[in-house]
């Protein structure tokens, strides 16, 4: 199971991801408070979240509605991403990922 690594506003919290549940299902599992208005249909942009730039290249594109989601939405970085759209993979072992 790849480890993800979430920064919170209370700390560090390390967890035991599923391959092929997303970030926001592993938060989710995970008792990690992550506001999701849309509830994963990449529709609102509240689940955004920054991922260690290391592992921006392991990750799938976003798509075009993610892309246009992010460039709209408030704290936007160029390390941002929606957690309701990233799948965990293997690949994603030891990924950090900051809640804002
Ligand atoms: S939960 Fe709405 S875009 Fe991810």
């Amino acid at each position: 199971m790849p480890k993800i690594i979430f920064r919170t506003c209370s700390g560090l919290v390390e967890t035991n991801a599923v391959v092929g549940d997303t970030l926001l299902e592993v938060a989710r599992k995970n008792n990690i408070s992550l506001f999701a208005g849309c509830n994963g249909a990449s529709a609102c942009g509240t689940c955004q979240v920054y991922i260690v730039p290391d592992f921006l290249p392991k990750l799938k594109e976003p798509s075009t509605q993610e892309s246009e989601l992010l460039e709209v939405i408030a704290a936007s970085k160029s390390n941002s991403r929606l957690a309701c759209q990233i799948v965990i993979t293997e690949e994603l072992d030891g990924m950090m990922v900051t809640i804002p």
